[in-house]
């Protein structure tokens, strides 16, 4: 596949990383440019792009970066792209401040739909970079940690959970973009390091009405690591 990767940090590199090592063809970008890339290409063979470059990926756009950074994206060329994009990241109130529209009840990955204009699958969100580089496993082995998909379009969920696959990791249905908010942080499904079987009953237990619960413990917790987004 040709892959589009934005954001460079903890789960983008990663990614980026291990998409290459399957035989992808990778492009990598931040908001800093290719050159600041240079030796992270150099030592993956991945290539380092603009973020224009990235977006125009054919296959599989990912997107990692901090979520209210998206709305300083090239959003033409990602809704002209018709490859399949996915939201990588998470909406924490101390980094990203208060988006009126999750507050009211939006899933994150909605949210991001609604600023890019386009669909997206939500995946990769529920996992701390670590495990991601480190927790791969065979397929049918009782260590083989689980991940979830979510999102609107079947093939575009397909294609994604494919991809999870190959990375080493069991793919789980997640439901539609609406019901992502099972896998958003603080959950039970929130970067625990599932099986399949645990994943899933993980995903079914989230209660709705603590949302806002889920959200305001997640973010305490992470707080100590997170810097606001100065945009
Ligand atoms: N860390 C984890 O374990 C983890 C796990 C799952 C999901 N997530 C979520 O995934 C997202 C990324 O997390 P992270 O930990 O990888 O973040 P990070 O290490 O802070 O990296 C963020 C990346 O986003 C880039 N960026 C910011 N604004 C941009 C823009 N306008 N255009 C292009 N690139 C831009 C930054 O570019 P520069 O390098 O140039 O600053 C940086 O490479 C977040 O929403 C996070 O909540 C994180």
């Amino acid at each position: 596949m040709n892959v589009g990767i934005i954001g460079s940090g903890n789960i983008g590199s990663t990614l980026a990383r291990n998409l290459k090592a399957l035989g992808n063809t990778v492009l990598i970008a931040n908001s800093r440019g290719p050159s600041t890339l240079a030796e992270f290409a150099a030592e993956t063979g991945v290539v380092a792009a603009t973020v224009e470059q990235a977006a125009q990926a054919r296959d599989l756009v990912i997107i990692a970066i901090p979520q209210l950074a998206v709305s300083n994206l090239p959003l033409d060329v990602l809704r002209a792209n018709a490859a399949v994009v996915v939201d990588a990241g998470n909406y924490y109130p101390t980094r990203d401040g208060v988006v009126a529209e999750v507050e009211a009840g939006a899933t994150d990955s909605e949210w991001i739909a609604s600023v890019l204009g386009r669909p997206v699958i939500k995946a990769f969100n529920n996992i701390v970079a670590n495990s991601l580089a480190t927790r791969d496993a065979l397929s049918g082995t009782a260590e083989r940690v689980a991940l979830s998909v979510a999102g609107d379009d079947v093939n575009a969920k397909k294609l994604v959970e494919s991809v999870v696959e190959q990375l080493g990791f069991d793919a789980v249905d997640g439901g539609t973009l609406a019901e992502s908010w099972r896998q958003q942080p603080g959950t039970p499904a929130y970067c625990k390091d599932l099986n399949a079987a645990q994943l899933k009953a993980a995903l079914a237990s989230a209660d709705h009405a603590e949302i806002k619960r889920y959200r305001k413990e997640a973010d305490e917790a992470a707080a100590p690591y997170l810097k606001p987004f100065k945009g």
